[in-house]
């Protein structure tokens, strides 16, 4: 375990900031973990730095959560039970489990990041959430650096949401990650129309795990930038729930406004849409900008610093409030 001194964290966040670490630790085991926090509990976690965006040099030792291995913890003929290392990359750790053939995250392939950020901000996409197959989430108490287990329930999941995110905020490092999968009778989650419409194009009347772990990758490479190629992290806000008199009243003037019903009086609607339809889809502004293909995403052009994207943000959650007197919420985790 050695400490590296200013280490330029550019390489370890998808939006490519270049802002610098004072002091660095790479942390391989649960072991060398706790032994750094017998010495050191303010630490700066970083994982696959895919959700955070950096805005100045980081004065607190960064721990890198490296820690790997996958096993199996139960199984039977039709289910296995899997734990996974914090430090696994996510979308590995995804296609692992399609090439065994076991049923659940296929949908969530090429989400960057690793294992241990997913219950976070319980990742989702096309119509599946990552606390659908979590059965338990082990974590390392900072303060008595005993390790402790979530069950799914205590993870208190919600959309973009969990405990890990609110109340034990900053209180526990995740370890590792466990998920019930299917061997058989999966459950194929094709109902997005994107999806429908990429498999209907390779002719795929019933698809099995790969088919739709395909079709995710070509949906998202078609609309959600590389962040090898342009920084980005992802959604940058979350899509907004509105009451019913809002959206009724929104519609008069927007008939086209897209929404999802969430329960009797709440509607779900795009913040993609609401972006393009301000006039901001694909605009640039200095070095950063809203992406040309989704506008809920922002990139950095290259050398954008976290306070030029983050005022960029600041100016589109203006420009929605005025337009349509909703209020953004950024999904990303800003490190101020
Ligand atoms: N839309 C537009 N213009 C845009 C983008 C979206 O009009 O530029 C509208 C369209 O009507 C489209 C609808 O928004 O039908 C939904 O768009 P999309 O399917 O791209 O999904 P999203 O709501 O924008 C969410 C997640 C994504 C996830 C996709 C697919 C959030 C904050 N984002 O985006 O997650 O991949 O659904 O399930 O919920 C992420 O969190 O980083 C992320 C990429």
């Amino acid at each position: 375990m050695t400490i590296l001194e200013n280490i330029s964290l550019k390489n370890y966040n998808t939006f490519g900031i270049s802002v610098n670490a004072k002091r660095f630790i790479e942390i391989n085991s649960v072991e060398e973990l706790q032994k750094l926090l017998l010495k050191e509990k303010a630490l700066f976690l970083l994982s696959g730095g895919s959700n955070m965006l950096l805005t100045k040099d980081i004065e607190k030792l960064v721990a890198h959560i490296n820690i790997k291995g996958i096993s199996i913890e139960n199984e039977d003929e039709n289910i296995v039970e899997v734990t996974v290392n914090a430090g696994e990359n996510w979308h590995e750790f995804v296609l692992w489990c399609v090439n065994k053939n076991y049923g659940g995250i296929e949908n969530l392939s090429l989400i960057p990041g690793k294992v241990g950020t997913c219950p976070i901000q319980n990742i989702g996409a096309y119509g599946v959430e990552v606390k659908d197959t979590i059965t338990k989430v082990s974590a390392i108490e900072i303060k008595t650096r005993k390790i402790t287990s979530f069950t799914n329930e205590e993870c208190k999941f919600d959309y973009r949401n969990s405990i890990f995110k609110k109340e034990t905020k900053d209180n526990y490092i995740i370890i590792s990650v466990s998920f019930k999968l299917t061997k058989k009778h999966h459950v194929f989650h094709t109902s997005y129309g994107a999806i429908e419409t990429e498999l209907s194009l390779k002719k795929i009347i019933t698809p099995n795990l790969k088919d739709i772990s395909d079709a995710v990758i070509a949906i998202r490479k078609s609309k959600l930038p590389d962040p090898k190629e342009l920084g980005n992290s992802g959604s940058f806000f979350k899509n907004p729930l509105i009451n019913v008199k809002h959206f009724e009243k929104l519609q008069k003037s927007l008939p086209t406004i897209p929404s999802y019903k969430i329960s009797e009086n709440e509607l779900k609607i795009p913040a993609g849409w609401l972006i393009e339809h301000a006039g901001l889809k694909g605009k640039r502004f200095g070095n950063c900008g809203i992406h040309e293909k989704q506008a809920l995403v922002l990139v950095n052009y290259g050398n954008a610093s976290g306070i030029e994207i983050l005022n960029l943000a600041k100016k589109i959650q203006k420009i929605i409030l005025e337009t349509y007197e909703i209020v953004l919420e950024i999904e990303v985790n800003i490190v101020e």
